[in-house]
């Protein structure tokens, strides 16, 4: 990106006031807001730079690899905005629920359930104070707790434009079939999610099982893939109340497009993008527990090829465009098993 379109961008930023909905006119691009110094000096006393300002200087210096496989991703996330969104309408603070905040390095994190987000948590409860010693030992239901972590929806427009503007902000993205194929079988085919299987379960049984057995009515213990697939692709489903935070899209949880993210990771290069992450944020011994790649990827892909192989070839297409934009945005291609012509 050319300076003088930084400098632009740093004027729209600049004349922004309390409304933070013009920031969506910058999406995508790192404002050098840290050039401020009033902006750039309050990390850890001035020691030590932001995470935001580390990645500029990686950008603006000698190609490190890493970087530019960030930047690629930046590019092609913008590119497929700007291709397969319609008129941009204006970023809410409700938009922003998902978004958590670490303000002692100067970090935004967007998480999407089932891409690592415990892990996420506990890491960001570690890096901003509010836990000590181990972060991986936080219990997962306290690293969920409600409120454990400032969510960005939480502060005035001000506030949540400095840090939009100053902070560093990424998201971890998986293929969203093996996502879901991931939340379906956490949430209803292991037998250990019993609250989600009366919440969502029954609601499922109810609706798509005529003569349903009352057993399987009261538990909504027995779902099959196919019909959780049926409840997702059902008008009825969205227009009662949003998906499950598990299953709904990531772009509808992290507004890609209306939103500037710095670092897009991937679950499938957890490990590296972690440690990218992590660097960037002056915090590179934290190791990010990921597990080994070549065996738990091929096994993640199994399992969603499995699961779809019964699944009708009209009911892939139309679950394929129920979960196009997150292929289209975050540079995944649909899956080879899929048959959708
Ligand atoms: C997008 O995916 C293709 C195919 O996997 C890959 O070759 C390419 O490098 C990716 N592009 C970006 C920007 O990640």
């Amino acid at each position: 990106m050319g300076r003088r379109c930084w400098r632009r961008r740093a004027l729209v930023a600049a004349s922004l006031g309390a409304a933070l909905l013009l920031l969506c006119a910058a999406p995508h691009a790192l404002r050098p807001a840290f050039q401020n110094g009033a902006l750039g000096s309050g990390w850890l006393g001035g020691k030590r730079k932001s995470p935001l300002q580390m990645l500029y200087d990686l950008d603006q210096g000698p190609p490190f690899p890493l970087a530019q496989v960030h930047q690629q991703r930046r590019d092609l996330l913008r590119r497929a905005c700007s291709r397969h969104t319609r008129r941009q309408r204006l970023l809410q603070p409700e938009d922003l629920r998902h978004v958590l905040v670490d303000d002692t390095h100067g970090l935004l994190y967007c998480y999407v359930p089932k891409v690592a987000c415990t892990n996420w948590k506990r890491v960001l409860l570690a890096l901003s104070g509010r836990a000590r010693g181990d972060p991986y030992a936080i219990p997962a239901h306290e690293a969920h707790a409600a409120g454990r972590l400032p969510s960005l929806a939480d502060f005035s427009p001000t506030e949540i434009n400095r840090r939009l503007r100053a902070y560093l902000a990424f998201l971890f993205v998986r293929e969203p079939f093996e996502r879901l194929a991931s939340a379906y079988r956490n949430k209803f085919s292991r037998p250990y999610s019993a609250a989600f299987q009366r919440r969502y379960g029954t609601r499922i049984v109810r609706r798509l099982r005529p003569s349903a057995h009352p057993d399987a009515l009261a538990r909504g213990h027995d779902v099959r893939f196919a019909e959780f697939l049926a409840y997702l692709l059902d008008p009825r489903t969205r227009r009662d109340e949003p998906f499950n935070e598990h299953w709904e899209r990531a772009h509808a949880l992290c507004h890609p497009c209306l939103l500037r993210y710095d670092v897009v990771g991937k679950f499938e290069t957890l490990a590296e993008d972690a440690a990218f992450v992590l660097g960037l944020a002056g915090e590179p011994g934290l190791s990010f527990p990921a597990p080994p790649r070549p065996k738990a990827a091929a096994a993640s892909h199994d399992r969603a090829a499995r699961l779809f192989r019964d699944i009708s070839p009209f009911y892939q297409r139309r679950l394929y465009d129920l979960y196009k934009m997150d292929f289209l945005l975050f540079n995944y291609s649909a899956p080879s098993y899929l048959r959708l012509h």
